[in-house]
């Protein structure tokens, strides 16, 4: 049966205290709507409808810049979790199957879980999401009797007993997509908050005669982002499931708390990741590559046997062949480095290619932004390019070729050629110690002249 999916992203997000809408706000890099609609697409939904409000056109673009076939409903007004997704009812007009609710700031539902729910509902009209909570707050408590759940209720509206029910609401549902909306339209607000609770559904489909359940999860994984404490905590536990995912893998992390994974970090088998390293998006590193210590890496590729590090930055576009050697202080942009090239000390790579195994001494620098314009260093294979040289861009260094160190090369160089870029060195012979002597005098005197 097909799966749909209703995700709720109207929520201002007011203890965020922020100017940016609350599920844009980012765990790992991504922002928090993204992890909510991840968890959802595992399930191969056939729809999925974004609710937006508070900032509806930021949240509407994320949303489409994760699937471009999201459909988009706007709640103007907050008035209550069945109102928001009572605004998907368009979107999901003739869609088959069930429909799951989600909510943009709950990041970490596992699709394992999403499965378990859509499997009760074999057996039950309406299945909710409960964690035994270890402090149960002001969350909604489910009032259960044997496997059947009877109702929802809200803190707000609860007796004492009700609220010693430690089982809550996490939010997600699963219905039945033409049932789901039925049982909307008789959701009323009277009650101690005057919302309409998408809780309430469960009581409505009793008195129908449909059977709800509840189906229970790990509290982590409801855990919902209010505050930017809140967010912080999101951090750590994306971070540390990314940690034990990678070791599981077959990824040596020598301190796992120090490394920070990106959402979309691939990491290969026996590849060893030193301390103090920061993953951002778009990073794959292939077995066997090692990762030195302090070295920070976003949107490349590191091959097989390269090593990088430590205190190495790669940036965009940086593709890194088998063998590589990537030393400490050198910084990468857009560059391709082919297979045993090496770039060991205090260089500057930026929209560059380096053939198979040249060797980029210290201090070199393309210089490739003239202030308005970017230009392209391309290097041959077998080339070896001097400490210290600038690399004029556009410029082309030929298979073989040398350069001088200090030189600035503002022009080709032929393959096998060596090519000097700097002033001729000239020695002054005992220039040095006349020099140094007209100048001690020179302090003598006016020493003397003081006292
Ligand atoms: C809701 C549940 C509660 C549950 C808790 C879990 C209801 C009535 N209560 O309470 O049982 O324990 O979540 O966190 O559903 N939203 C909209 N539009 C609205 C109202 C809410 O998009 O008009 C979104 C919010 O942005 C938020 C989510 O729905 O992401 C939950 O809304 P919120 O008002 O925080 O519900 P709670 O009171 O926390
Ligand atoms: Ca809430």
């Amino acid at each position: 049966m097909p799966t749909n999916l209703v995700i709720l992203a109207a929520g201002q997000g007011t203890r965020m205290q922020s100017d940016l809408p609350k599920v844009l706000h980012e765990v790992a890099g991504a922002p928090l709507l993204h992890h909510a609609m991840q968890a959802g697409a595992t399930l191969q939904p056939d729809r999925v409808v974004v609710v937006t409000g508070n900032g509806a056109e930021d949240v509407a673009a994320a949303a489409q810049d994760f699937d471009p076939q999201v459909l988009l409903a706007e709640q103007t007004e907050r008035l209550g979790t069945a109102h928001a997704v009572a605004q998907a009812r368009t979107a999901l007009e003739g869609a088959e199957g069930d429909v799951i609710v989600l909510y943009g700031d709950t990041p970490f539902v596992r699709p394992e879980t999403l499965e378990r729910m859509v499997e009760a509902r074999a057996d039950h009209a309406v299945v909710v999401l409960g964690f035994e909570a270890a402090d149960p707050g002001r969350y909604g408590r489910l009032v259960m009797n044997g496997d059947a759940l009877e109702r929802i209720v809200e803190f707000k509206d609860a007796t004492d007993e009700e609220r010693a029910i430690t089982l809550c609401n996490s939010g997600v549902i699963c219905v039945d997509a033409a049932t789901l909306f039925d049982l909307i339209e008789a959701v009323g607000n009277d009650n101690a908050s005057g919302e309409y609770y998408l809780t309430d559904i469960v009581e409505i489909a009793r008195s129908r005669g449909l059977s709800a359940t509840a189906v229970a999860c790990e509290e982590q994984e409801t855990l919902g982002v209010n505050s930017r404490a809140d967010l912080a905590a999101a951090e750590a536990v994306f971070q540390s499931r990314a940690r034990a995912q990678a070791m599981g893998e077959g990824v040596t992390l020598q301190a796992p708390d120090t490394v920070w994974f990106a959402f979309d970090t691939v990491i290969g088998r026996d590849a060893l990741v030193e301390p103090n390293v920061v993953f951002g998006p778009g990073v794959t590193i292939e077995t066997g590559a090692r990762i030195r210590a302090f070295s920070h890496l976003e949107g490349c590729h590191v091959s097989r046997g390269a090593v990088v590090g430590p205190y190495a930055r790669l940036r965009p576009g940086t593709e890194l062949a088998e063998d590589v050697k990537v030393g400490n202080f050198v910084e990468i942009k857009n560059g391709i480095l082919d297979a045993g090239a090496k770039v060991n000390h205090l260089t500057y790579i930026g929209d560059a290619s380096i053939g198979a195994g040249t060797n980029v001494g210290a201090g070199t620098v393309t210089c490739n932004y003239d202030g308005v314009f970017k230009h392209y260093t391309e290097i041959g294979a077998g080339a070896f390019i001097g400490s210290d040289t600038m690399l004029v861009a556009p410029v082309k260094i030929g298979d073989g070729a040398m350069t001088a160190s200090g030189s600035v090369i503002t022009s080709d160089v032929p393959a096998d050629a060596l090519a000097l870029g700097r002033a001729r060195q000239e020695n002054k012979p005992d220039l040095a110690r006349k020099l140094m002597e007209r100048l001690r005098d020179a302090k003598r005197n006016q020493s003397e002249g003081k006292s």
